[in-house]
């Protein structure tokens, strides 16, 4: 039997944004050397965008020797080892400034609503999304009252003198507004970074406006971002060393403690090293924190695994994708990115502060083709936020850039095609979903990375406990083998912790899972048996029917034997408890309201009425202007029934909000 939940809110949108040349930014820090900083990509059919690129690789060859079967004791009444508590916002995300224009929307007015549903689809699981719009580019940001042609954020190209030709931006308050909104339809809440290219001239601006603007919704400002590359890409004197750093936040401090307008001076994140240059104690050892200890709101670092710099820019080392494919396919992937910050974790947990992985994803350089947009980067990004959450991080931010990366959770079209193409959702994004839905929203949930099957890097297993007792069960299958005889089949039993402590094994157990027929395949990969499609195919909502399978468990042996394909994810609900509240209570309906430009008719994509499920209301506003797109109104209509319709149009907007009921 599956359980249902009360209600989901969605959202349904179309926008419009005016016809130009896509402007493509380098990921933070990333630039070509000899690049102006932008290209334009003549993105027609798309096959020049990093985003969409067609590459798929070989999966690895089945391990061998490989037992697929095994047993995972689980008990109640307390686990030695366990994590501190968790939130289920803790996989966020991390947008690069330039972009921020491009992923959430033109203005406060103007919000995409695939994003507002891909977000409102966490918080529906999670409670929450956090959410950091920062990185290399907010170190030369400048807010402005306004821009010559209205932009909330536009790059000051004759600025561009700087060694990484990383353009200055200049953004406006509305950037912050626009936010806030955001903030009133999903509860997003937000980080942002502080100006950190010249300490001696503060830009103290986006504090400011952001406290004002932004309230409760803003719960960190970073100070300096990779501190510790600072003197390797000539933003500081070769000698720079962390005491300087740490005198540069100092002067901060000092700086906000004299501006009436920043209200809460205990919001500051740091110290954000990339770990590249400098470790953490290094940090830790100059007392830092107990210095810094009323201001710093969270420690924080960054970090990926790897690069792909040369293919990307011709610098650095060469990276064969299909080399370096099956390092991000086993259980040792997540753990030797984690394994620099454990004593950094334990330090904080001293302190009293939370540990968080500021920026990360595949490799820098925008990750690789054929990895970092497959399953396989799926499965190594929810098995690195279990190995994080186990590690004692309090939240890992999964960074976004682009169309010309690789590794993005989920990518707007190209502006000139937004009005017949929707959004492409990459397998990040689907790690983060899933991993919402493993630490559910109690802020109780405690991670510990379980060792199954001896240690098996292909098959690790983690449980989630509650209260001392396992709640759901995660376990990974990194093979790929269609022969079916590298499915696993993970024996669960959950006993009493002492003596006289009865056999805890549930009658059932639900089982929901993340599939796709090999780690090498690009987009159409289902949770539960729904999807986000493949590229352009998505308005932010899963599409499909959920699937949720069910276990019987042997009353005999007490044993619950979990299949996971090769391969596969799946999350097992111990009890029903469990499975509601990671499923979602009943969640807010909120109304939505936009507005486009008014140049097109609104047009309704085809592939949008085939996986809609209702509504009405658009009247006469709906039509056709281009690019093959049909007038959609009365079919729409018809074709979707019985929902109720929360919608509304402002002049000459489109906007749709829908409550279904499961
Ligand atoms: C989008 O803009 C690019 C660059 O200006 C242009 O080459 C391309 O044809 C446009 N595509 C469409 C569908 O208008
Ligand atoms: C993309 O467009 C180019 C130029 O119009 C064309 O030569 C090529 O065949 C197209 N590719 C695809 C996959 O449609
Ligand atoms: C810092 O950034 C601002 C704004 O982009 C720029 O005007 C200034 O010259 C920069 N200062 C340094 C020292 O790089
Ligand atoms: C969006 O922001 C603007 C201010 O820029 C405000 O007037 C408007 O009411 C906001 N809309 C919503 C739905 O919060
Ligand atoms: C752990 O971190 C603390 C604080 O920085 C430091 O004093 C200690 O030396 C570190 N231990 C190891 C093994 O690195
Ligand atoms: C996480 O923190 C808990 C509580 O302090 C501790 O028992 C556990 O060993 C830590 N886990 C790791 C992997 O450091
Ligand atoms: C979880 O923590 C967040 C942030 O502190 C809070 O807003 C939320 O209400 C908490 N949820 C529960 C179920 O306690
Ligand atoms: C995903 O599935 C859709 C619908 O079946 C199909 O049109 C599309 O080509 C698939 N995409 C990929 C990347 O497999
Ligand atoms: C539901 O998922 C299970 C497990 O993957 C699968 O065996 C079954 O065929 C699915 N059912 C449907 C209707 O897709
Ligand atoms: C918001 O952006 C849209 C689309 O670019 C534009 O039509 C609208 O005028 C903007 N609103 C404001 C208040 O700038």
């Amino acid at each position: 039997m599956r359980l249902t939940f009360p209600y989901t809110t969605l959202v349904l949108g179309i926008f419009f944004q005016g016809a130009a040349s896509v402007t493509v930014y380098y990921p933070q820090g990333q630039e070509p050397l000899g690049a102006s900083g932008t290209v334009t990509a003549a993105a027609a059919n798309y096959t020049g965008a990093a985003a969409y690129n067609p590459t798929v690789l070989n999966p690895p060859p089945v391990p061998s020797p490989f037992t697929p079967q095994f047993i995972v004791q689980l008990q109640n009444g307390g686990t030695p080892g366990v994590s501190i508590k968790q939130s289920g916002s803790f996989f966020g995300f991390s947008i690069e400034m330039s972009v921020a224009n491009q992923v959430l929307g033109k203005n406060s007015s103007f919000i995409q609503v695939p994003f507002l549903n891909l977000m409102a689809n966490i918080q529906q699981r999670a409670g929450r999304v956090n959410i950091r719009v920062g990185g290399n580019t907010q170190e030369t940001a400048v807010l402005v009252d306004s821009t010559p042609d209205g932009r909330i954020l536009e790059k000051d190209i004759t600025g561009a003198s700087n060694p990484t030709l990383t353009p200055p931006l200049v953004f406006t308050p509305e950037l912050l507004y626009m936010l806030r909104n955001i903030s009133s339809f999903v509860n997003v809440r937000w980080f942002l970074g502080i100006p950190f290219n010249d300490t001696t001239n503060l830009r103290l601006g986006i504090a400011e406006k952001g406290q004002e603007i932004l309230g409760d919704y803003l719960i960190g400002l970073q100070a300096g971002n990779e501190p510790d590359l600072y003197a390797r890409h000539g933003h500081r004197p070769s000698t720079y060393q962390p005491q300087d750093y740490i005198n540069e936040f100092g002067t901060l401090v000092n700086a906000m403690s004299g501006d009436a307008h920043v209200v809460n001076r205990g919001l500051l994140i740091g110290p954000n090293l990339a770990t590249g240059d400098w470790k953490p104690e290094q940090i830790w050892d100059l007392g830092f924190v107990d210095t810094y200890n009323n201001n710093l709101a969270y420690l924080a670092v960054e970090h990926y695994p790897t690069d792909n710099c040369f293919a990307q820019f011709g610098v650095g080392t060469p990276h064969d994708p299909q080399e370096t494919f099956p390092q991000f396919l086993d259980h040792n992937a997540g753990k030797n990115i984690v394994a620099p910050y454990l004593n950094s974790t334990a330090f904080a947990q001293t302190k009293n502060k939370q540990f968080l992985m500021f920026e990360t994803n595949t490799a820098s350089c925008g990750g690789f083709a054929g990895i970092s947009d497959s399953f396989g980067a799926a499965l190594w990004g929810l098995d690195y936020a279990l190995q994080m959450a186990h590690s004692n991080f309090s939240g890992a931010l999964m960074h976004i850039g682009g169309q010309n990366v690789f590794y993005n959770p989920f990518t707007s079209p190209p502006t000139n095609q937004s009005t017949f193409h929707q959004w492409t959702i990459g397998p990040i994004y689907y790690s983060a979903l899933v991993t919402a839905e493993a630490l559910g929203a109690s802020n109780a949930s405690q991670v510990l990375d379980l060792n199954v099957n001896e240690g098996n890097i292909y098959t690790p297993g983690y449980g989630i406990y509650e209260n001392g007792n396992p709640v759901r069960v995660a376990l990974f299958n990194f093979v790929t083998d269609s022969s079916g005889a590298s499915d696993l089949t993970v024996s669960i039993a959950v006993g009493g912790s002492g003596i006289g402590q009865q056999n805890a094994t549930p009658a059932q157990v639900k089982v929901k899972y993340l599939l796709a027929s090999s780690v090498s395949q690009k987009g159409n990969f289902t949770w539960a048996g729904q999807t986000f499609g493949g590229i352009f195919q998505s308005d932010g909502r899963l599409m499909g029917t959920e699937n949720i399978t069910t276990v019987q468990c042997d009353q005999t042996t007490n044993l619950c034997a979990v299949k996971v394909p090769a391969p596969g994810f799946a999350l097992v609900f111990l009890n029903d408890d469990a499975f509601t509240e990671s499923d979602g209570g009943p969640s807010t309906t909120f109304p939505t309201t936009a507005q486009t430009k008014t140049i097109n008719t609104i047009t309704i994509d085809p592939s949008v009425l085939a996986t809609s499920n209702g509504h009405s209301g658009m009247g006469s506003k709906l039509g056709s202007t281009s690019h093959g797109s049909i007038s959609a109104a009365s079919s729409l209509t018809q074709a979707l029934p019985g929902i109720m319709v929360v919608a509304a149009l402002v002049s000459g907007a489109f906007v749709v909000g829908r409550a279904l009921v499961h």
